[in-house]
Order: C-alpha cells, then structure tokens, then sequence
C-alpha cells in the first residue's frame, strides 16, 4: 500500500494497542494524573498549560547555564504523565528483525555500553508565539524557551537494533510511548514517533578529546546524570540530536523496525509544516524531522528599559539537525538589522547542541531593536522571515529584541 495512512485506518491499525492501553490503565502500571514523583519544581518555569503538562523557562534562566538543570528543563506532553512501575515495565523490539526482544531497564543498562553525550532538545513549536503575531495559531503559545541542552546517558539505539538483528528492507525506526493520549472519538492511543533508520544507525564526531564518536540516537535512561524524572520520560526515552523534540519519545515502551514511517497520529497527521490542513495536503507532506537552523535573544529581555551604555545582551543559536551540522557564527544588529558585528561564542561546535552566545554592544539612550542571526558548519545562514504554517512549526526567522535605552 502506497498512500499514507489517513487517520482512520491509523485508528484502526492502532485499535489493538489502545484496547491494550485501556486494559493496562486499570492495573497500577498505570496512573492518569501526573505523579507526585514527576513534580519538578515547577517555580522555575512558566506553565503554558497544567492538563496535560506544558512549560518553559523563562528565557534568562535558560541561559544562565550551557546545560541546562532539570527543574529548568521545558516540559511538553501530549497527554497525562504515566506512572510506570519499573518492575513490570519491558521495552520491545520487533517488526523487520530476526530476534525480537524484550528488555526490562536493568537489562537495558546491562546489555548494552553506556553513552553519554550533550544534545539539545526542542520542541518543533518553539517561538510559535512570534509566529503567530503573523496570523494567530491554536496550540501552546511557545515562546523561545521550548528548548534545553543535558547530558543524556542510555544505549545507542544502533546496538539495540544490532541484538535484534534487522532484516533487509527496513528503512524507519518506529517508537512508541506509555501515555495514553485521549483521542476525538473518546478512545485512547500512544504518543508515538519514528525516524529513518540512517540516523537510527548514524554517528556523530567524538564530544571531547579521547571520546568515542556519538551515536546518532540513543535509548536514554539518564538526564544530567540523574534517572530521567517521570515528567522526562522515566525509564527510557529516546533521544535523537538535531531532530525536533517530537522524535524523542518518553516513557519508551515498544520499538518497530519497518519499511515506511509510522503510522502514528503525531508522525503521519502532527508535525507536518501544512498551510490549509486539508486531507489531501497533509497526506502529502513530509514528517518534520530535522530542526532548522536558529538563534534567539535571551538577554536583555523584550521590552527592557537598559541603562545608556555597554549593555550585556546574551542567548543561544542552534545549528540545523542536517548531519555534522554546528554553530559557526553569531551576528548581532542593534539597528534592526541593517549593521551587524560578531558576537562571542561560548562552548564547542558540537552536532545537535546549541550554542550560547554573548555581546557588549554601545547602547545611546533612545529605543533600538535588537537583531540576532547565526550561520552554521554548512554556510546557512538563518533567513530574516519565516513563512507561516497553520501548526506554527520550526519559526526560525531572525529573532528580534526591543529595548529602551536610558
Ligand atoms: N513522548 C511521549 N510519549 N509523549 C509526548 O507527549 N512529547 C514530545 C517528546 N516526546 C511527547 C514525547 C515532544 S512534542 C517534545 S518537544 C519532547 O518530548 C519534550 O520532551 P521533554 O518534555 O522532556 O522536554
């Protein structure tokens, strides 16, 4: 079969699983409320929605570390927070492999080496706020503090596919989630995610001198070196560098092997850049799976008042998900863009992390619009508009800060 998956046959193919989801939400495995153990401290972040749980930093606390801690960490859920009990909780391999598997999270860390690595993580809305000033957009009003940068510790999703062995034919990694996520038709079904199996078997450059080369997925069980929190995916996540946030699937509980994407609503309906959201043209888009090239002001903040002067304007840029792609360059404009001068970057060019940047630019008294663009490894440069999309995806025009010197 040929043609994507419209949503019914999707529903249909998944009716198995969410019969299965139904049964498995009455056994304590189970739990529709977000767990007391997910509570982070949620004083440090703005919540943008409570049922299910979504919230961001605010975007000078972002950059106050190149890693950022747990409790600044932006939460995005599609549906309740699961509780899972980790003594009956297993992780399954199948689909287009000769040995299936099934893996409890001891035998995760067990059977496969560890590896840690520092990647970004974003959502594919964030500064969604900033595009919706072209034309308003439903969804959560990201500003640009849906992004985070730790270090995740898991098995590189190669191996795990290496011990299952995968046939010939397989071309895309499907994951799938614990959550059950309340449908239109009163039904539930998991958050599910997928990847074309070149990134799933891809490295990237060694982090740090004597390092091995990173994978480019891997199957996470630690956030900056803790267990994940509940809110973050406890046990297993999967963690995809360069990709948006929506490949990186929590609470992991089943991975597919296949030959096409998967069929689930957030890979073959969401997370597609569409203008109408017709039938026909979102059959036909492509899933978003690399995030673009970005960079955002995060100091001072929107509509400061600064003294007259040399002010310290700060943020991040990110490079694009493209393979080996890093942050180059940082260009700062304090006349809307017209003059631009060399920012300070801090940190190494790593694939898939961001960048934090800083400059000192000469402020007279008077209103001025602050401008922030970055070029990466493969010589794009961020583009000065971003068309709009009716899901408000991947905004990455140049960022701009209105300040009031005096
Ligand atoms: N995985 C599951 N199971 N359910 C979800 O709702 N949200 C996705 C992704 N993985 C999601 C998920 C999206 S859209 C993003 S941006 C990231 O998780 C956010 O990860 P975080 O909450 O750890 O920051």
């Amino acid at each position: 079969m040929n043609r994507p998956l419209s949503r019914r046959d999707w529903l249909r193919i998944s009716s198995a699983a969410a019969a299965a989801l139904a049964t498995a939400r009455t056994s304590p495995l189970w739990s529709q409320d977000r767990p007391a153990a997910a509570a982070v401290d949620t004083s440090k972040l703005l919540v943008r929605s409570e049922n299910p749980f979504n919230a961001e930093p605010t975007l000078a606390d972002l950059v106050a570390e190149e890693v950022t801690p747990t409790d600044r960490f932006f939460i995005r859920s599609h549906g309740p927070t699961p509780k899972v009990d980790v003594k009956s909780y297993s992780l399954t391999v199948e689909g287009l492999v000769n040995k299936p598997l099934t893996l409890s999270l001891d035998e995760v860390k067990a059977k496969f080496a560890a590896h840690t690595l520092t990647a970004s993580l974003t959502c594919a809305g964030n500064r969604r706020v900033e595009m919706a000033r072209i034309k308003p957009i439903s969804g959560v009003q990201w500003d640009a503090g849906a992004i985070g940068n730790a270090t995740w510790t898991g098995a590189a999703l190669a191996q795990i596919l290496e011990a299952a062995e995968i046939q010939p034919g397989a071309k895309h990694v499907w994951f799938e989630g614990l959550d059950p996520i309340p449908e239109k038709d009163g039904s539930v079904a998991p958050f599910g995610g997928s990847i074309p199996l070149e990134r799933a078997l891809a490295t990237t450059p060694p982090q740090g001198a004597g390092a091995k080369p990173a994978p480019g997925a891997i199957v996470a069980y630690a956030m900056n070196d803790a267990p994940l929190t509940a809110d973050h995916g406890y046990p297993l996540r999967t963690v995809v560098p360069g990709f948006i946030g929506a490949r990186s699937v929590k609470w992991l509980a089943k991975i597919v092997v296949s030959d096409r994407s998967s069929p689930n609503h957030y890979v073959a309906e969401a997370y597609k850049v569409v203008t109408e959201g017709t039938a026909d043209e979102v059959a036909r888009a492509e899933p978003i799976y690399e995030m673009p090239l970005n960079s955002v002001i995060c100091l001072p903040a929107a509509g400061a008042k600064v003294t007259a002067g040399r002010v310290q304007v700060a943020g991040y840029a990110l490079p694009s998900g493209k393979p080996r792609a890093t942050v180059r360059r940082v260009e700062l404009s304090t006349d809307g863009g017209k003059t631009w001068q060399d920012a300070k970057l801090r940190g190494e060019a790593v694939p898939g992390c961001w960048r934090l940047w800083e400059a000192e630019p000469m402020l007279a008294a008077g209103k001025h619009t602050l401008v922030v663009r970055a070029t990466d490894s493969t010589g794009a440069v961020q583009p000065r508009e971003f068309p709009w999309n009716l899901k408000g995806y991947l905004y990455s025009a140049w960022h701009r800060c209105e300040v009031q010197a005096g």
